[in-house]
């Protein structure tokens, strides 16, 4: 038996529920393109790759996929994947270009025609609202640092619920409020591309609040809709046991976990936090009790572990992430630690008390290239992928309510500000020719889903 498939049959696949999601996911302003179709008003993200020296390569999401004229095309590679849900993310400036206020039919008919192929092919649509692409305009009158933005966004959440409501159920309202808050308004590496603690924080707690009020507007129109937020934890690790490294890495777990887990879990937000960054909440009387309104479930994106010395003089949290060596590496030069996934699911459970979890992205970029015979073997990606599914189902085991997982991503696409140059997809895009090929990790994920129906018809 090769290493690959020893893997394969180490997955502990009874674990899972036979009425498992096994899902790609992708977000709009990665795949789609046709940025100023129907309607369409520009993004921050727009703003940010069209700003010299932001995106890798000079790349932007002007055609990225082509995936507003392939959807078609796109769905059969779900369907040839064998997957029976698609995560997805609606563009807020199709829906409403003005940021708030008039609706534009045309965009979101695009999102009514695709749900309903993705019903007929018996794909269940879990729709995000919001991955990343605020309306410019909104950008211009304070963006998330203001709390406008947060209302408006609950606006645009209760109108793509009232469209899309009757057929979807599983919603997602923010994707990884940590990227928006620390890496577009802290570290500058994402739109809108500010490095400012005040303006990150203030951010950060819109963002939330955002997602409160999202949820609420969306069981209004849809009662029985199934509301989670999506966020992207890691494990974290101190360089060296050292009390001022384990200090460290106690902050970075609050900058990256605890910021997000507490409050939506009725915590507030964490004092020793709230004291490292030393900026005052923009708090509202019934903020807390907005944000921390009870989930029907969580997502988790893990990608990798972190470890962390102590950065006395950095930025907040303080805390410098360092290499280990000798741990594997993905193409983005990202950690590979398939253990990660199960600490994080069961952390989750036994910590916060989760009721039901997804998996919402896991994935990783490799520089695939296309043989001679047509194929593209990617054996590295294949063992993360096993790996990583390997660990969920033992995170299962041991107790955690787990009810999908979605690989990121179906297609390679416009990996921020890396551009085209990582490819995470499960099927590789020629960007020349917009031609898709299914990867050997494709293929391999089928096996898996197909592997997993086959015991449940065997227990049935
Ligand atoms: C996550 C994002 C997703 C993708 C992956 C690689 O942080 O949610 O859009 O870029 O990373």
């Amino acid at each position: 038996m090769t290493d690959l498939e020893r893997t394969f049959v180490s997955i502990d696949l009874a674990a899972l529920p036979h009425d498992f999601l096994w899902g790609t996911a992708t977000a709009a302003y990665q795949i789609e393109g046709a940025v100023a179709e129907d309607g369409r008003s520009p993004s921050i993200w727009d703003t940010f790759s069209h700003t010299p020296g932001k995106v890798a390569g000079g790349d932007t999401g002007d055609v990225a996929c082509d995936h507003y004229h392939r959807w078609r095309e796109d769905i059969g590679l779900m369907r040839r994947l064998g997957t029976n849900a698609y995560r997805l993310s609606v563009a807020w400036p199709r829906v409403i270009p003005g940021g708030d206020g008039p609706v534009n039919p045309k965009g979101l008919d695009f999102y009514d025609e695709l749900i309903d192929a993705l019903l007929a092919a018996g794909i269940t649509p879990s729709v995000t609202l919001y991955h990343w692409d605020l309306p410019q305009v909104l950008q211009d009158r304070g963006g998330w640092p203001a709390r406008e933005t947060a209302e408006h966004f609950a606006a645009y959440a209760s109108v793509v619920a009232g469209r899309l409501g009757d057929r979807v159920n599983h919603w997602t309202t923010l994707n990884e409020p940590l990227c928006s808050a620390w890496i577009g308004h802290l570290e500058g590496k994402m739109a809108p591309g500010l490095t400012d603690l005040t303006a990150a924080v203030r951010a950060s707690y819109h963002l939330l609040l955002g997602h409160g009020l999202a949820a609420q507007a969306i069981r209004a129109v849809s009662p029985s809709a199934q509301v989670g937020l999506v966020t992207n934890l890691s494990t974290v690790h101190a360089a060296t046991d050292s009390p001022e490294d384990l200090a460290a890495a106690r902050r970075m777990d609050g900058h990256t976990n605890r910021w997000w887990l507490d409050p939506v879990h009725g915590r507030g937000f964490p004092a020793d936090m709230r004291e490292v960054y030393g900026v005052e909440l923009p708090e509202h009387e019934g903020d807390l009790t907005t944000i921390a309104a009870p989930l029907d479930w969580l997502g988790l994106n893990y990608y990798m572990p972190l470890t962390v010395a102590d950065d006395p003089t950095g930025p907040a949290p303080r805390a410098r992430q360092v290499a280990r060596p000798g741990v594997r590496r993905t193409g983005m030069d990202w950690e590979i630690d398939a253990h990660g996934i199960e600490t994080l699911l069961l952390r989750l459970t036994d910590e916060y008390g989760a009721r039901k979890l997804y998996v919402t992205e896991n994935g990783s970029a490799y520089p695939d290239v296309i043989r001679p015979d047509g194929t593209v073997d990617d054996p590295e990606r294949q063992q993360y992928l096993l790996d990583h599914l390997a660990a969920c189902a033992s995170a299962a085991r041991k107790g955690a309510p787990l009810a999908g997982y979605f690989a990121w991503s179906l297609l390679d696409n416009f990996e921020w500000a890396y551009g085209y140059d990582k490819r995470f997809g499960l099927v590789h895009v020629d960007y020349e020719t917009q031609r898709r090929t299914i990867k050997g990790t494709g293929y391999r994920y089928a096996d898996v889903i197909r592997a997993h129906g086959e015991r449940g018809r065997r227990a049935a």
